[in-house]
């Protein structure tokens, strides 16, 4: 698995790119996943609009260039925010992500920008149950 040492020097390295004038909250996901068998990391960070509705989670913003990338499934999730305690990836980001985390015992990991607090969850718990054609 990625290097965590790395993904969280990724993550504060990249916080600050986010946009966030309306709320202030900051938030920076990595996404792990591998091609070819060479495991990479995407970044994303959440995009606000002054239309507040449009904002795009950092969850999303981190599939979208994993995917362009060529990604097709998830192994980890990470999730860094300026916020005294770590957030947990909203509502409709658990469910983009299952579209791309198959195995429920993959790991999702969230800190705050001190790294003095860690929430570690998985997918299953996050979203159990979850919608499936199957
Ligand atoms: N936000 C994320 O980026 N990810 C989440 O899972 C929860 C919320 C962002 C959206 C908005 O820019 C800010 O946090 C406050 O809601």
């Amino acid at each position: 698995m990625a290097d965590k040492q790395e993904i969280i020097e990724g993550l504060t390295q990249h916080l600050v790119h986010s946009h966030s004038p309306y709320s202030g909250v900051q938030v920076v996901a990595a996404v792990v996943y591998d091609i070819n068998g060479i495991e990479r990391t995407a970044y994303g960070v959440n995009v606000e609009n002054v239309s507040y509705g449009l904002t795009v989670c950092a969850e999303r913003s981190a599939i979208s260039t994993a995917v362009t990338d060529g990604m097709q499934s998830i192994k980890a999730l990470y999730v860094m925010s300026n916020q005294a305690d770590p957030i947990s990836p909203c509502g409709a980001c658990r469910q983009v992500v299952t579209e791309f985390m198959q195995d429920p015992s993959a790991p999702v990991l969230c800190v705050n920008k001190t790294l003095s607090k860690n929430w570690k969850s998985t997918l299953g718990d996050l979203l159990p149950n979850r919608f499936d054609l199957d």
